[in-house]
């Protein structure tokens, strides 16, 4: 991985980068010696190193009994239960995968629990009619609505399709060590179970069983995802001095940038095969971070099919965005431009040139635009796209998360905004236990203008 930032440099101030050093590798030491806030949270930082041969192998063998027994795999979640198994199986399987019927080496993965549109729920019951399938339920409480409701629908479904005892083997459910309805659940009808660590958040999960599970399950290489985590996170220790610790340099970099007014951080990728790891990263930064009425907004685009949409913006509109840019260095697979003798079309000056070289003169022209037109650029390449590549991916946006968010002053570990939503709902359903808030919630509509 390489980290760029002179197209970012620029655009701050020197006093204030100085400054900022400092604080991302005191930030750094407090998440090594646990004394930042939310330090109960922080199981993270050296879990790539914690894992072992043998959970590995424990996780691999639950997923090989899922792919022996199902043609399809649903993965039950919600935000850090879901985002981040989804980013890697969409970077690592083809992009077609869903349309291969014939002689298909991995399971269908398919993704519920992580919204509640009904016409979503039939259509993947509708799907299922025909099909020999598996659940992976994942819930670190246990008690999240949409994943709850979608697992109560589709273990409903799979027993009547299969009888109970063999849904027993096609159900895993991944959960606390000993608290929530799932985990009841899970010990009462006898499912395969894996833990999440108390001292690991929803968002910071993907390298536990949460993650790992259903990337094995879609055929994905765990042990060398895992390899390229651990040698991130030896990468981004509080021993790495600043000046070659990538996780300091850009925590500070985007705080630079934010105290000089830059209040939205784009991620962009030019890779469709990448958009989910911007809903992930989304995640990560937008629920550590966006606390105390401050943060930056993080935002994402693909490119360059976003250029024809938000490009517009992004070149002239109000001035309080940056960029940062992940950049593949090589595409896995080749495609030659053919020659046509007829030139119709006008891209014979394309010919024999691969595709990926069109892609990247467009990312190279699109930096040189975007910096042009005052949109500072932090550079990220990875040399391609495969299991150790974003292991390394998801440990330094981790780690540079954890800095990023002591450096704010906020706790970056808890999500006390996320609840405001779900008091009202369970309010208005009238769910027991909420007889107050459902009162005053009425009155609250009731009251005319
Ligand atoms: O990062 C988080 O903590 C959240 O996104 C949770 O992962 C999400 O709300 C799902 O929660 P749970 O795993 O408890 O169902």
């Amino acid at each position: 991985m390489k980290l760029c930032l002179k197209n970012a440099a620029s655009f701050v101030d020197a006093a204030v980068l100085k400054q900022l050093e400092s604080k991302t590798v005191a930030a750094n030491m407090l998440l090594e010696n646990g004394q930042g806030a939310g330090n109960d949270y922080i199981g993270w930082v050296h879990l790539p190193s914690s894992i072992t041969d043998e959970f590995l192998a424990e996780v691999q063998a639950s997923a090989d009994e899922l792919r022996r027994r199902c043609e399809v795999v649903i993965v039950a979640g919600i935000g850090g239960s879901y985002l981040g198994a989804r980013a890697v199986n969409e970077a690592l399987c083809s992009a077609f995968d869903a349309f291969v019927a014939k002689d298909r080496k991995n399971p269908y993965v398919v993704y519920a629990g992580n919204n509640i549109g009904e016409d979503y729920l039939a259509e993947l019951m509708e799907f299922l009619a025909d099909k020999q399938f598996g659940i992976i339920n994942i819930s670190k409480s246990g008690t999240t609505t949409e994943t709850a409701l979608a697992f109560r629908l589709l273990k409903t479904m799979l027993e009547k399709q299969v009888g109970k005892e063999e849904a027993k083997h096609r159900i895993v459910a991944v959960t606390d060590r000993a608290k929530g309805a799932l985990r009841s659940l899970a010990t009462k009808e006898g499912y395969k179970t894996f833990v999440i660590p108390d001292n690991v958040g929803g968002r910071f999960s993907v390298l536990t069983p949460v993650g790992l599970l259903p990337i094995a399950v879609a055929g994905g290489d765990i042990k060398a995802l895992v390899k390229g985590a651990q040698d991130m996170e030896k990468a981004t220790d509080i021993k790495v001095p600043y000046a070659e610790n990538p996780a300091c340099q850009y925590a500070a970099m985007r705080n630079a940038l934010y105290q000089g007014g830059k209040k939205i951080e784009i991620l962009v990728n030019f890779n469709p095969k990448l958009h989910y790891f911007s809903e992930w990263w989304k995640q990560l930064y937008g629920e550590s971070e966006g606390k105390d009425h401050k943060a930056i907004f993080p935002a994402a685009v693909d490119f360059t099919t976003d250029l024809h949409s938000m490009g517009q913006w992004i070149q002239d509109g109000e001035r309080t965005i940056f960029e940062t840019v992940i950049s593949i260095e090589k595409a896995n697979k080749t495609v030659l431009v053919p020659m046509d003798e007829e030139n119709l079309d006008g891209l014979n000056f394309l010919a024999g040139k691969r595709v990926d070289e069109v892609n990247k003169m467009a990312e190279l022209g699109t930096q040189l635009a975007h910096v042009d037109g005052g949109v500072p650029n932090i550079h990220i390449s990875f040399e391609k796209i495969d299991e150790y590549n974003i292991g390394q991916f998801i440990y330094f946006f981790e780690r540079g998360c954890g800095i990023s968010g002591y450096v704010l002053d906020v706790n970056p570990f808890n999500q006390p905004g996320v609840e405001a939503y779900k008091k009202n709902m369970f309010a208005l359903l009238n769910k027991p236990g909420y007889e107050a808030e459902s009162k005053a919630i009425q009155e609250r509509l009731n009251k005319k203008d």
